[in-house]
C-alpha cells in the first residue's frame, strides 16, 4: 500500500537549510564565528550545493542569539543596484524593528519623517533621504548604504556581522569592477562591522579574494568548505530512515556515504529518493539504484554543467580521463597533445575538481558517474 508522505524533515532537498534540517558543520560555524568576533571579516568559498547558504545563515543566526546586529543579503536576488542598496538599508533597520516601517514609507520623505523611531534614524544618516531621488546617482547611494552599516552599528555601540551570499555576483553590478575597490575602502575603515562573504568557484570568488594580486587579498580570512562528515550523515540516514518505519543496514548505508562522498546535497537527496523508493516499492534500492535516482532527478543539471565545458575540448579531454582513471593524465594529454596544466588550473578555478594524493578528482561525485556513464555509453 502506498503511504501518504507526512510532511517532513526529509522530504526538500535543494533549498538551504536550518533548524533541525542543517546538520554537522559545528566546527566550521565555530571557527567562523569566532573569526567573525575577533573583527576578522571571513570569506566562505565552496563548490555548487556544499551547503554554504545555509551555514553563512546559520551562523548568522547564532551571532544574532548572542546579541550581534546581523544581516543576510544574497546579491544573486537582487537585478540591480538599487535594489540591493535598499535591501542593505532595510536589513540594517532590521536590527531595530524598523524594516516594515521603512519598506511602507516607500521612501516618501514625508513618510519617513512621519515615522518617529525613522526620522531619528534620517537625522544621523541623511542619505536615506536621497535614495529616491533621482537626481542622487546610484553609486553615492550605495556607497552609503555601505557607510550605513557601520554607522548604525556604532552608534548603538553593537557589533554588526553582514552577510552577502553569491557575493561574486556583486560584478554583474559593474564589470571593470569599480564595485570591489568601493566595498575594499569602505571595509577597510570599517571598525564596528566585519563580514561574511560567501560564494561558489564558479563566481569569481577565486579571483575576487584568493590570489595574491586579488583585491580583497589578505583583507578577509578564507574559508573553504569540504564534504559533510560520514558519521553525522551516516546517524541522520538511519535515524531519519527509521522514524518513517524504514530500516536499513548500517554497512549500506556507508557504502552510499562513501560513494557520494559526504556530499550534502546528495546524500540528502538520496535519503529523499530511497524513502520515496521504498513507499512505492516496499523494499530499498540498492546504492547503484540511489544513484541512478539521482542522475535522473538532476539530469538536466549535468547537461547544463557539460554544456558549459564541452566547447574546451581540451576540459573536455581532461574531465573523460578523471571520470575514469585517478592517474595517467598527462601521458593522455601527451598523447592527445593537449596542455593538461591549462586544464588543470581552469577546471579548479571552476570548482570542479580537486587535488588529490595521486591525482585530481570531481567535488561532484555524481557528476563524476554521470560523465562516466553518458561519455562512454
Ligand atoms: N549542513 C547541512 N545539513 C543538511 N543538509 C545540507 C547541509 N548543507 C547543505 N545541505 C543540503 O544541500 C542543499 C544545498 O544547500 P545550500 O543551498 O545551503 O548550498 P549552497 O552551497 O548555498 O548551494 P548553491 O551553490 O546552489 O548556492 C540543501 O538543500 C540540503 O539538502
Ligand atoms: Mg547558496
Amino acid at each position: 500500500m502506498y503511504h501518504t508522505p507526512k510532511r517532513t524533515v526529509m522530504m526538500q532537498v535543494g533549498k538551504p537549510v536550518t533548524g533541525k534540517e542543517f546538520i554537522g558543520r559545528q566546527k566550521e560555524a565555530r571557527e567562523i564565528i569566532q573569526y567573525l568576533s575577533m573583527g576578522q571579516s571571513v570569506v566562505l568559498i565552496a563548490p555548487r550545493r556544499f551547503g554554504k547558504t545555509s551555514l553563512t545563515l546559520e551562523v548568522i543566526r547564532q551571532l544574532k542569539q548572542a546579541n550581534n546586529y546581523t544581516a543576510y543579503i544574497d546579491v544573486f536576488a537582487h537585478a540591480n543596484l538599487k535594489m540591493l542598496t535598499e535591501s542593505i538599508v532595510s536589513e540594517v533597520l532590521d536590527n531595530n524593528g524598523l524594516k516594515k516601517a521603512y519598506h511602507k514609507t516607500k521612501g516618501s520623505i514625508t513618510q519617513l519623517m512621519k515615522n518617529l523611531k525613522l526620522k531619528a534614524v534620517v537625522e544621523d544618516f541623511e542619505f536615506l533621504l536621497g535614495m529616491e531621488d533621482k537626481t542622487v546617482d546610484e553609486w553615492t547611494n550605495f556607497s552609503d548604504s555601505l557607510k550605513f552599516i557601520n554607522g548604525f552599528a556604532s552608534k548603538s555601540n553593537k557589533p554588526m556581522v553582514f552577510a552577502f551570499d553569491e557575493f561574486g555576483d556583486m560584478l554583474k553590478y559593474d564589470k571593470s569592477g569599480e564595485i570591489i575597490k568601493l566595498f575594499r575602502s569602505v571595509i577597510q575603515k570599517q571598525d564596528s562591522t566585519t563580514y561574511l562573504f560567501s560564494g561558489s568557484y564558479e563566481s569569481v570568488m577565486n579571483e575576487l579574494f584568493v590570489d595574491n594580486n586579488s583585491p580583497f587579498y589578505r583583507l578577509a580570512r578564507v574559508i573553504k568548505l569540504g564534504y559533510l562528515e560520514y558519521d553525522i550523515l551516516e546517524k541522520h540516514i538511519i535515524t531519519t530512515l527509521k522514524s518513517h518505519g524504514i530500516a536499513i543496514p548500517q554497512a549500506q548505508v556507508i557504502d552510499l556515504i562513501t560513494q557520494l562522498k559526504g556530499h550534502p546535497y546528495y546524500c540528502q537527496l538520496a535519503l529523499q529518493q530511497i524513502y520515496l523508493f521504498y513507499n512505492w516499492n516496499r523494499k530499498l534500492p540498492s546504492t547503484d539504484e540511489v544513484i541512478e535516482l539521482i542522475i535522473q532527478v538532476d539530469g538536466s543539471y549535468f547537461e547544463k554543467t557539460w554544456e558549459n565545458i564541452s566547447s574546451n575540448k581540451e576540459l573536455t579531454k581532461v574531465l573523460k580521463h578523471i571520470s575514469q582513471n585517478s592517474h595517467g593524465l598527462y601521458r593522455m594529454a601527451s598523447e592527445n597533445k593537449i596542455n593538461a596544466s591549462r586544464a588543470i588550473t581552469q577546471l579548479t578555478g571552476k570548482g570542479i575538481i580537486y587535488k588529490t594524493e595521486n591525482g585530481y578528482d570531481f567535488y561532484d561525485p555524481v557528476l563524476k558517474f554521470w560523465i562516466h556513464k553518458t561519455i562512454y555509453a
